[in-house]
């Protein structure tokens, strides 16, 4: 973000009240925020009274061999039981879980499905069965590679009641995303499907999981099975030996299943994100309290009344948002939720609004990009729904810029809905900084405030708080139920990364750079490492470098996350060719790009490769991605004085002058 941006953003100054209904009913008034501050593990202690526990805990937090943290010590539950079985116990059985709505409309009938809670018992537990007999035991991990159906879901539920760990892989990820994924973690099973449909097209699932099979094996790590449930009913490649159709397996399966209660520190899973490396990291998080975490702030955040709210968060399963608040948060508080398998727009504009009017939806989760990229095609489309069912919309993912918040309250919210933007990361497991909905006069663009139970602030490099109104590092100064424990298999990392920065005071070093406003609001600013944000999807510049020099007539790279109207940020790469290529040949940029998209998924697609025949580099040898960022954002190449050989930038933004 420029400085321009930022002092604009500053400037703002409107201010949305809470609606005075809400404020008066609201879960979670002002007094939370103090009752927090006075008894931190005390407040805690009671949101995990929310759940239900087999044995309870003897002890809060143990945080004695910081920064590796115990929660809830010595307590034992079951994730899937709170998330299902209690609520059946409850009488709330026939109470509908799940409305899914696939995306292929057919003769104006879209293909849906709806799961109440006793149909969620049912399937888990047969999942849960089919999953031991495969094999799987507690502690094994399961690799899930699906679509946005109902069984993911399930699937995801089956693993945590049997105490296997789940690793959801985004079904956006190439078959070597995967495989890195499937030997990282040691994956005994993946469950995946056909297959799934994506802008009225059934696009291919299993060939990539065979693909990352082959991969693994040559890495000395052998899946033992993969359980394929058939979506799309498209041919698939099938190996008697380790392949297993779910509709088998899961079908015949018993409906009854007994759950076993966990140790609150056993892992429920591994979710990898991109770090400032080029291999992504495993983020470990146990059961109790990341349970505790997901179910507190989803009720907190977004006010759920479970009984009258109809909730529907866009996020893919694939992320941790799906995690958090589409499976554990919502389930466990016994939501009735939408669950859409497909694109925004497809098969028509207004795909997304009709299903708020169609199932009166009341609570609704998306990401800026989204809010964008609707403004773009203008209030037309949404203005011919009926929304006035929803009550509070949420944010996630990146900033939010001051117009899109105010376009999605006035267009979407109707002006009567207050805005939670909700910063919190993969590592942070739940929503950390966020306005409350009956309590906050929020500020577009602004965060707001650390939630009751979470300590966050803004320091300077020395790690001192700096003073309202200016900028510095978020951080979390004191830890908190839903923390990563560490990341999977590399303690090391674990506190190099994320605990090394501010290691005198012992704060959590969250990667974003943050700015208090005069009245001590917290504006999110976006990365100060080399991750990118890409419509809100977290890219690591090393990985991308890498996979460009992975390729046979490539030397070397480097990737800058430029600002972007519609995606946020973009990824642009530099490239430089190897002698022996040439000019690389005509088609040479839709090569690299096309590798890119195969070495990590679509989603890494450079907006732009620029071949060039230098990098600007430092003396000791540094990349200089600032000026790299100036060319690919437009502006005039900044301080070149620390340059080894300062004529390159000429020659850089010279060829971006020429280059499409
Ligand atoms: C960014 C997604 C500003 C931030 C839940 C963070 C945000 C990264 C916000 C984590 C927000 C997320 N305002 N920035 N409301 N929410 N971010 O792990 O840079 O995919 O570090 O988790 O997204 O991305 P992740």
């Amino acid at each position: 973000m420029t400085d321009e941006t930022l002092a604009n953003l500053l400037k703002e100054d409107r201010r949305f009240e809470p609606p005075a209904e809400l404020a008066a009913n609201a879960n979670v008034k002002a007094d939370a925020y103090d009752a927090a501050r006075a008894d931190r593990e005390a407040f805690w202690a009671a949101q995990a009274d929310r759940l239900s526990w087999d044995t309870r805990w003897d002890r809060v937090l143990d945080w004695d061999n910081a920064p590796f943290a115990k929660w809830f010590v010595g307590g034992k539950l079951n994730a899937a039981y709170n998330c299902v079985d209690r609520h059946v116990e409850a009488g709330r059985g026939d109470k509908v879980a799940i409305h899914w709505v696939g995306e292929p409309v057919n003769d104006g009938v879209a293909d849906t499905r709806d799961l109440t809670y006793a149909d969620l018992q049912r399937e888990v537990s047969q999942a849960a069965n089919a999953l031991t007999d495969l094999g799987v035991g507690k502690g094994d991990r399961v690799a899930i590679y699906l679509p946005m159906i109902p069984e993911a879901v399930v699937a995801m539920l089956a693993c945590a009641r049997i105490g296997a760990p789940h690793t959801v892989v985004f079904g956006g990820f190439s078959a070597d995303a995967l495989a890195s994924r499937l030997d990282d973690c040691q994956a005994k099973v993946v469950i995946t499907a056909d297959g799934g449909y994506r802008r009225g097209t059934a696009s291919a699932l299993k060939p990539a999981v065979d693909e990352a099979r082959t991969k693994t094996a040559q890495m000395g790590h052998v899946v033992d099975k993969v359980l394929v449930i058939r979506r799309t009913g498209q041919e698939v490649a099938w190996d008697d030996a380790t392949d297993v159709w779910w509709h088998d397996a899961v079908g015949n399966a018993s409906t009854e299943h007994t759950p076993e209660a966990f140790d609150a520190e056993h892992p429920l899973y591994v979710m990898y994100t991109s770090g400032t490396t080029g291999k992504p990291k495993g983020i470990l998080h146990t059961t109790g309290g990341y349970l505790v975490g997901s179910s507190y702030t989803h009720h907190a955040v977004f006010d759920l009344k479970p009984d009258t709210d109809v909730y529907w968060c866009t996020a893919d399963i694939g992320w941790v948002t799906g995690h958090s608040y589409i499976v554990y948060g919502p389930l466990a508080n016994g939501v009735t939720q939408v669950l859409y398998e497909g694109t925004p727009d497809s098969p028509e504009p207004g795909r997304w609004w009709k299903i708020i009017q169609d199932y009166k939806v009341t609570l609704f989760y998306t990401a800026p990009t989204a809010i964008r990229s609707f403004m773009k095609q203008g209030r037309e489309i949404p203005d011919q729904y009926d929304m006035s069912s929803l009550r509070i919309l949420g944010s996630v993912g990146e900033p939010i810029n001051p117009e899109a918040y105010v376009w999605y309250r006035h267009v979407i919210g109707g002006d009567r809905t207050p805005i939670v933007d909700t910063w919190w990361q993969t590592e942070t497991g739940s929503v950390m900084i966020s306005p409350l909905p009956g309590v906050t006069a929020g500020k577009p663009g602004s965060a707001m405030t650390p939630i009751p139970g979470i300590e966050a602030d803004v320091v300077d490099d020395d790690g001192n708080p700096v003073p309202n109104g200016s900028g510095g590092y978020l951080v979390v100064t004191s830890p908190w139920p839903s923390m990563l424990r560490t990341i999977w298999g590399d303690d090391d990392r674990y506190v190099d990364t994320y605990w090394s920065r501010f290691k005198q005071q012992g704060y959590y070093f969250a990667g974003d750079g943050a700015k208090k406003d005069t009245d001590g609001d917290i504006w999110v600013l976006g990365r100060v490492d080399d991750v990118m944000n890409v419509s809100g999807h977290r890219l690591s510049t090393t990985e991308i470098e890498s996979a460009l020099v992975s390729h046979p007539k490539v030397a070397e790279s480097a990737v800058v996350g430029a600002s972007d109207p519609d995606t946020g940020q973009a990824v642009v790469a530099y490239v430089i060719l190897r002698n022996e290529a040439g000019d690389g040949g005509p088609d040479i940029v839709k090569e690299l790009s096309d590798h890119v998209r195969k070495e990590i998924g679509p989603i890494a697609k450079p907006r732009q490769i620029m071949i060039v025949p230098e990098l600007p580099k430092t003396r000791s040898g540094k990349i200089m991605r600032r000026l790299l960022r100036d060319v690919a954002e437009g502006r005039a190449v900044g301080d070149t004085q620390t340059l080894a050989d300062a004529s390159i930038m000429d020659l850089i933004s010279a060829g971006q002058a020429t280059s499409t």
